[in-house]
């Protein structure tokens, strides 16, 4: 038996200039057959690749699961590729037990897709073999296996697995998993990404933000900056939001060890463009290293008055890192106009109506405040600084929310404005949207949405496609919604993700692969609720 060759490299440009061969096969249940070769796909050149999956494992497992009776994946700090994780796939017994992801929202069919991915062995492993494959599940009917990258890894260093793969037309569900093709040594992995082809921005259509004074923001990652999500985020957008890149766990893993490279390269391209940033996020209980909570003997912090002052102290030493490097890197030309300076306080069950964090227990519920006071004094006088928080329609965190303002304005705490996340459905009352934002408006404060999306399935609901009626209502409920937004003097509008495949929507708080909440689908191309986006602004297509 003959096996697919092998690509072993480094860069995306010999990528695509050395071919795989790929092979298709179909397996039964015993998995035994390996793969023989056939003709080689063709590939589109780089920059109509677009990353339709991204995974560091340095935000956990990412939506990897275990692969095999009795295997487990975890989050390891150590060894990485590169970044903060990697994931570790143990307990396997059987060459094809590994660690999947689903990608049945996001593979084009009939395209030719690039796998990459770096691999290693556990400690002590001999070499061996090690495969990434697609594989498509039709449900009743035999999956069907395409054996995209092998080769020969090692538990001394870290291997690149890469190639290319048409994926066939057909229904059914697609994953992507890594595998042995003997060894039953545990895996490490890190760094995964599947790109796919696109086709061209469109451009006989209006630029959004031709179509309004008010700022359009897109929260992005570093898949979003070259290409043709690069030109899609240029031509409708004029401002943006790291979607990860700046938050404490990204900026600051370990304390005093600042990894500034992925905000940097969101923000230079802001600062080439001439885009403003929204800073995301300074304060908040989720992608915050646990050593922030932590003394340096690993006990957890209390609210003494020393354990307070160690918890303010970092956040200060944060912030002034951050404006420190923003200063260095951009002086008059930082790009960075406003921030999240504390993010999801809200918790309406609780009786003083604040979320018992981590921030909370240890400084109590002045802590809003002082973050405030922080953010002004290490980050200056000319940004504007935000309290950010989701579902604030509803009327019990609208109460919260007026009343954490109040108290904020009480305290003399310099909070400029109000954020609305605006994760939103098809269901949501429009009404009780712009009743909070003339609350807010009321407050005398400025406020934005930050990071709109509107979901077509409900959290818990099972889509099996992307049904062609819901996106029509999606298109009524993004013109209402818009109208309202536009009806308001709001600081700007931002969406939560470029395209269907970029949002966080797909992996939460289940794999939703076939949820389309925002304004360009998975091809780039623009949807009904970009029309009804335009239609809120008051325009047309064009
Ligand atoms: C999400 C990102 O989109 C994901 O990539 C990440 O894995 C988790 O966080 N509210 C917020 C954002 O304030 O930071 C969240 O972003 C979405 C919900």
């Amino acid at each position: 038996m003959r096996r697919p060759a092998l690509l072993i490299g480094t860069g995306a440009v010999v990528l695509v200039l050395v071919l795989l061969a790929v092979v298709l096969v179909t397996r039964g249940d015993d998995r035994s057959p390996g793969p023989t070769p056939t003709a080689a796909a063709s590939t589109p050149p780089a920059e109509a690749m677009t990353t339709v999956l991204s995974s560091t494992f340095d935000e956990g497992d990412e939506g990897w699961a275990p692969l095999g009776d009795g295997v487990q994946v975890s989050d390891a700090q150590d060894p990485t590729h590169d970044g903060a994780g990697s994931l570790l796939v143990s307990g396997r017994s059987e060459a094809w037990h590994g660690a999947a992801v689903d990608l049945s929202g996001s593979v084009a069919r009939g395209q030719v897709h690039t796998v990459s991915a770096w691999v290693r062995l556990g400690e002590g492993a001999g070499d061996a073999d090690v495969q990434l494959t697609l594989e498509r599940d039709p449900g009743g009917d035999d999956p069907l296996y395409v054996h995209v990258a092998r080769g020969t890894a090692t538990a001394g260093d870290w291997v690149e697995l890469v190639g290319t793969a048409p994926v066939p037309e057909g229904d059914g569900e697609w994953r992507l998993y890594v595998e042995t093709t003997e060894s039953t040594a545990d895996l490490r992995l890190d760094d995964v990404t599947v790109q796919r082809p696109t086709p061209e921005v469109q451009t006989d259509v209006t630029a959004l933000k031709d179509a309004t004074d008010v700022p359009l923001g897109v929260a992005v990652g570093p898949q979003d900056l070259t290409g043709r999500p690069a030109e899609l985020l240029l031509r409708h957008f004029d401002q943006i939001t790291p979607e990860n890149a700046m938050k404490p766990v990204t900026v600051q893993p370990t304390e005093g060890a600042f990894d500034f490279g992925p905000m940097d390269e969101v923000l230079d391209v802001a600062a080439a463009h001439g885009l403003t940033v929204h800073g995301h996020t300074l304060v908040w209980h989720r992608s915050t290293p646990d050593w922030f909570f932590e003394a340096p003997d690993g006990r957890p912090l209390t609210d003494s008055a020393e354990d307070r002052a160690l918890l303010l102290d970092r956040l200060r030493a944060h912030t002034r890192a951050i404006a420190d490097h923003l200063a260095q890197r951009y002086g008059d030309a930082d790009p960075v106009t406003s921030w999240d300076v504390v993010n999801e306080a809200l918790d309406p069950e609780q009786p003083d109506g604040l979320r018992h964090s981590r921030w909370y227990e240890v400084l109590g519920p002045d802590y809003v405040a002082e973050a405030f006071r922080i953010a002004r004094e290490e980050l200056g006088p000319d940004v504007t600084l935000y309290l950010n928080d989701y579902d604030t329609d509803a009327p019990d965190r609208r109460r919260a929310l007026v009343r954490l303002v109040l108290d904020l304005q009480a305290a003399g705490a310099p909070v400029d404005a109000v954020g609305h996340q605006m994760h939103v459905d098809l269901g949501t009352d429009v009404d009780r949207v712009a009743t909070t934002l003339d609350a807010v408006a009321g407050l005398g404060l400025r406020q934005a949405v930050t990071e709109l999306d509107v979901a077509i399935s409900g959290r818990d609901e099972q889509l099996d496609r992307t049904p062609p009626d819901r996106l029509d209502a999606q298109r009524g409920q993004v013109r209402d919604l818009v109208a309202a937004f536009a009806q308001r003097d709001l600081a700007f509008i931002g969406v939560w993700g470029l395209y269907d495949t970029r949002s966080w929507l797909r992996a939460w708080p289940q794999e939703r692969p076939y949820e389309a909440p925002l304004l360009f689908d998975d091809d780039l191309q623009a949807k009904p609720a970009y029309e009804g986006f335009l239609e809120g602004l008051g325009g047309s297509a064009g």
